[in-house]
Order: structure tokens, then sequence, then C-alpha cells
């Protein structure tokens, strides 16, 4: 039996903004087991980053964790304190390659000094000790030792990226969450990364959430994959189930909308519409207006989760008995 790293329970985390309430996460449940890889894809909007962000606790404001459970290695750990968070957690246990973080290296530090902070506020240790594990991470992600005395200028895009990893690597967390880890990169640098990412992965049996729009991506990395939309995870399952047999309509569409290299172009299928507006959602399953399959009760009520094979779980009126 794979042993369960992370359950998240009902996790909502909302935006408390001036124009109103954005449930950003509204009811999200999924299963990590260790040494896994999940991968979460969805249109932009959906709620990725801040599903992300709730489970380092560092979801920016005016957004606020309001319900659910985080169950890491036994226990609740959104019933921690901030300090306790902190000191315990956050970088130890479960760290992340933020979206977009490449770019926000600090300009006036060296790499190396950038990582062995990481290792200094965390481990206690010297800087002399902090030096000598910034060389093997940076061993570890492919980068040559010397370039330690390097400033993020003097990298190339795809080497501030493996810098990044690397930071959220020094501490040997269980569990990973690469946020976009590639999007910025061309298509052989954002190879050679997911190629690293995931030799790591089998060689620290590391768990990885893997966040990305790039359905391809999960499919060449990922053992179970969560559908997001407008907040909810609409399909979760492994891999095989959710490419080989997609049953919600808005994971057939996405699906649908990967380009393929034999395909003819003009049968491109997509998705008509925009995702809604999450902080006036409309009533019953979320993706009703967008969808060609909708019947009677889509834009009544929202669609129980049916479990429609072992492990493939489904929100769609489709599957549910009414
Ligand atoms: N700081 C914030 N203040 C207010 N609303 C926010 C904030 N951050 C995110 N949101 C809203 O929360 C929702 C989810 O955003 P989120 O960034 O989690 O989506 P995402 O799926 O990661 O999108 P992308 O693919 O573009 O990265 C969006 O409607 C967004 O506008
Ligand atoms: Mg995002």
């Amino acid at each position: 039996m794979a042993e369960t790293l992370l359950e998240v329970k009902n996790l909502k985390t909302y935006f408390y903004t001036t124009k109103g309430v954005v449930k950003a996460v509204d009811g999200v449940s999924f299963k990590l087991n260790k040494g896994e890889v999940l991968g979460i894809a969805g249109e932009s909007g959906c709620g990725k980053s801040t599903t992300a962000y709730s489970l380092i606790r560092l979801v920016p404001p005016p957004g606020k964790i309001v319900d659910g459970q985080l169950i890491f290695e036994g226990r609740d750990i959104l019933k921690l304190s901030e300090e306790d968070f902190r000191k315990q957690i956050r970088w130890k246990k479960i760290s992340m390659v933020f979206q977009g973080a490449m770019n926000a290296l600090n300009p006036v530090y060296t790499i190396g000094d950038q990582i062995a902070e990481v290792l200094m506020l965390h481990k206690h240790m010297s800087k002399e000790e902090a030096m000598k594990e910034v060389y093997k991470l940076l061993e570890m992600v492919g980068i040559d030792p010397k370039r330690a005395k390097s400033y993020p200028h003097e990298l190339s895009g795809g080497m501030k990226q493996r810098v990044v990893i690397a930071m959220a690597l020094a501490l040997r967390p269980p569990l990973v969450i690469a946020d976009e880890p590639t999007t910025a990169l061309d298509v052989v640098v954002q190879a050679q990364i997911m190629n690293l990412l995931k030799k790591l992965q089998r060689e620290h049996q590391m768990s990885i959430i893997l966040i990305t729009h790039d359905l391809s991506l999960i499919a060449e990395m990922a053992e179970k994959v969560a559908i997001m939309y407008a907040g909810k995870i609409v399909e979760y399952g492994t891999a095989e189930q959710i490419f080989l047999n997609p049953q919600h309509p808005y994971t057939r569409g996405l699906l649908a909308s990967i380009p393929r290299l034999t395909g003819d172009i003009h049968k491109l299928e997509f998705i008509p519409g925009v995702p809604p507006d999450l902080s006036n959602p409309p009533p019953g399953c979320r993706f009703a207006p967008r969808c060609k399959f909708k019947f009677e009760p889509c834009d009544k009520e929202e669609p129980p989760v049916m479990e429609i094979e072992p492990g493939h779980y489904v929100s769609c009126w489709l599957h549910a008995k009414k």
C-alpha cells in the first residue's frame, strides 16, 4: 500500500477584495502519496497557485484560508501556530518553486550566497558548512559549483531556474511544489529541467506537486492528475485514467486543446467562453455556462463528486444519479 503524505480536505481560500470575496479555492480535496508526482492543471485563474500558496501557508493578503484540513504526515498542519509552521514545515518539509521565481532571485547577491542563506537560516549552519552544501546542491541540479560566485544576471534562464530548484531542495523536503517551473523557458531547456526534477524526485523519494497549464508536461511527469476549474477540482485520477478515459467535459476539452504533431490543426477543439468571475460564480456547476452537454440540473445544483472507477473521481451531473 502506498503511504499517504498529504491529504487536503475541503480547502477553501478566499481573497477579501474591495470588490467582493474572490473564492479562488473553494472546497478542494485530494490525496498525495509518498514519492508520487501529482499534476494540477487548469486554465489561468482557476486557483492553482492559490492552492499551492495555501499548502505552505503563504497566501498573500487580502487572501485567507477560511476552511479545510491539511493532513501532512498524519497531522493537520493548518492547526499549527505560524511560528511552529515556519520552524517545522515550511522549506523543511514542504518547499515551493514559485511561479516566476527565477526572476525573483536577488540581483545583488551571488547565487551561492542566496542558497547558503536558506541553509544558515533553517539548519543553523556556519557560512563555511553552508557553502560546502551549496556546492553539492549546485552539482545536483547540474550547475558547475564554480558558478556559486555568479550573480543572477550572469546566468541563463535555465540556469536560474536550476538555482531556484536547488533552493527548494536545500533542506531535502519530502514535498516540493513546483508552480509553472518551466513556463518562461524554451522547449529544450524545459525538457532538461523536467528531466532533472524527475531524476531528483526518484533519487530522493520526493513527492512533487507540479502545477502547469501544460497537460503534455503532466503526461510525462505525473502519476496522479487533478483538473481544476473555477476554484474546484472537477476530475482527479491516475494519469492513465485522466488521459485515456477522461470523463468531465472540461477535461475532455482541455485534452482536445493539446495540439498534436500528427493532428489536423483545423480539428483542434477548444472550449468556448471564459471561466466565471470567482467573486460571483454561477450557481450549480461552475462549468455549466460553457458546457455543451449541459442539461436540467447543471445550472441549479452543484454536482456531487462521484468515484466512477477505483481512484477516479468526477464532479459532473452526467455521472451522478439525479
Ligand atoms: N492577491 C490577490 N488578490 C485578489 N485576488 C487574487 C489574488 N491572487 C489571486 N487572486 C484571484 O484568485 C483566483 C485564482 O488565482 P490563481 O493565481 O490561484 O490562479 P492560477 O490557476 O494559478 O492562474 P495562472 O494559470 O494564471 O497562474 C483568480 O481569480 C485571481 O484573480
Ligand atoms: Mg498560477
